[in-house]
């Protein structure tokens, strides 16, 4: 039987979700990858449950998340039931709908009868009677905000959802989100959007949103960010400065396209790993600590293959803090690399 070990909660940081009244980890764990039908589940099991153990009270999920689509809440469920039995209420379970999962017009997107079904068959799969986060995982430029919204406002009156939260909306997007949540009664408490040193653009001053970036729109309307791919899955860490290992993400074809490790970004890499290690930190323990550096920034979201990335990933809490010379060094390599894949299918829409 899993015992959580008892300090769990003494070495981990947590931070606000902007003004609301929920703490999450300033490392969460995502089962985007690594936790489908062919991934050993004694190793899916070993990874979630040494997060636990460290203080990772944040597991995210989407409905899409396998491969099959709904494996990994298959999986998490099992946990669930199993070796986190009793847990339940101390950890922040997330899913989210958006992206294609069944065939036919209802699969995907932002309409209400997609997103109450999909988070429907979330919960059967995760076995819960709610989930702590229900996002609309993408902006639906088809679909009117108040019917996407609603139906996630239907999903927390209902008591499916806890919070409600949007990701990958743009600056733009998410005021207008903001506006119709007012509108409807609906409170919106965290953007998921993409962010690291390779990927920044929910700094950038939107001309559609006044002028502001996605993070100060947050800010002001006081959600929290929950950044995924912080390492930009995997670039950020020590495994690609010379070449790409056999098993690694890279490797295997599919969300990391091969043609990202360009000589010039590998030598942006390399310079960064140069700055960390006068830190006395590893690339992905500076990577990690540096899109911490804002406030704004409840969260950074990790995926891991193995239960000794999260060890190495979460030391990063406990770094120096960083000077302006090292802001302004780390400035000259943390340059956008072409690695936002989500931009054509949300935040550019
Ligand atoms: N809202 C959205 O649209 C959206 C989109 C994408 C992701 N997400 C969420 O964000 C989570 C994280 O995304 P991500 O997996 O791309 O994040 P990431 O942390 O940028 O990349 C994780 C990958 O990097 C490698 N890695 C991690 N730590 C390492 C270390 N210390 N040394 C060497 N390699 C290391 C592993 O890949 P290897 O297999 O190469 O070991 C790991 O699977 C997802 O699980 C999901 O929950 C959300």
């Amino acid at each position: 039987m899993f015992v959580p070990a008892e300090d769990r909660y003494d070495a981990m940081t947590y931070r606000r979700a902007g003004r609301s009244g929920l703490d999450l980890p300033a490392v969460s764990l995502g089962l985007w990858q690594n936790f489908g039908s062919a991934d050993p589940y004694e190793t899916q099991r070993a990874i979630v449950l040494r997060a636990v153990d460290r203080g990772i009270t944040q597991i995210d999920l989407a409905n899409n998340y396998g491969p099959p689509p709904g494996h990994a809440e298959e999986s998490f469920g099992r946990m669930l039931a199993t070796d986190l039995r009793g847990l339940r209420d101390e950890l922040v379970v997330t899913t989210k709908a958006g992206y294609r999962q069944w065939p036919g017009p209802y699969g995907e997107y932002g309409s209400r009868k997609y997103l109450l079904a999909s988070l429907d068959q979330s919960l059967r799969r995760l076995g819960l009677d709610h989930v702590d986060i229900f996002y609309s995982h993408r902006f639906d430029d088809l679909t009117p905000l108040e019917e996407t919204l609603g139906a996630l406002k239907t999903a927390v009156d209902s008591g499916r959802a806890v919070y409600a939260g949007i990701s990958s909306y743009s600056a733009r997007r998410t005021s207008e989100a903001l506006e119709v949540a007012d509108r409807i009664g609906l409170r919106l408490v965290v953007h998921q959007p993409s962010y690291s040193m390779l990927n920044r653009w929910i700094e950038e001053p939107d001309d559609d949103a006044d002028g502001r970036s996605l993070l100060d729109v947050l800010g002001d309307a006081g959600l929290g960010a929950v950044v995924f791919s912080p390492l930009a899955q995997g670039m950020l860490t020590s495994k690609y400065l010379d070449g790409v290992p056999e098993g690694s993400r890279a490797s295997r074809g599919g969300s990391f396209r091969p043609d990202f490790l360009t000589e010039d970004v590998v030598g942006h890499l390399r310079a960064l790993a140069g700055i960390a290690a006068d830190r006395g930190q590893t690339l992905a323990q500076m990577a990690l600590a540096w899109a911490l550096r804002d406030p704004r920034v409840t969260s950074v979201l990790v995926g891991a293959s193995s239960p000794e990335q999260l060890d190495e990933n979460l030391a990063a809490l406990h770094g120096p803090a960083f000077g302006d010379d090292e802001l302004r060094r780390i400035d000259q390599h943390a340059v956008d690399a072409g690695i936002n894949i989500w931009a054509p299918r949300s935040s550019d829409l």
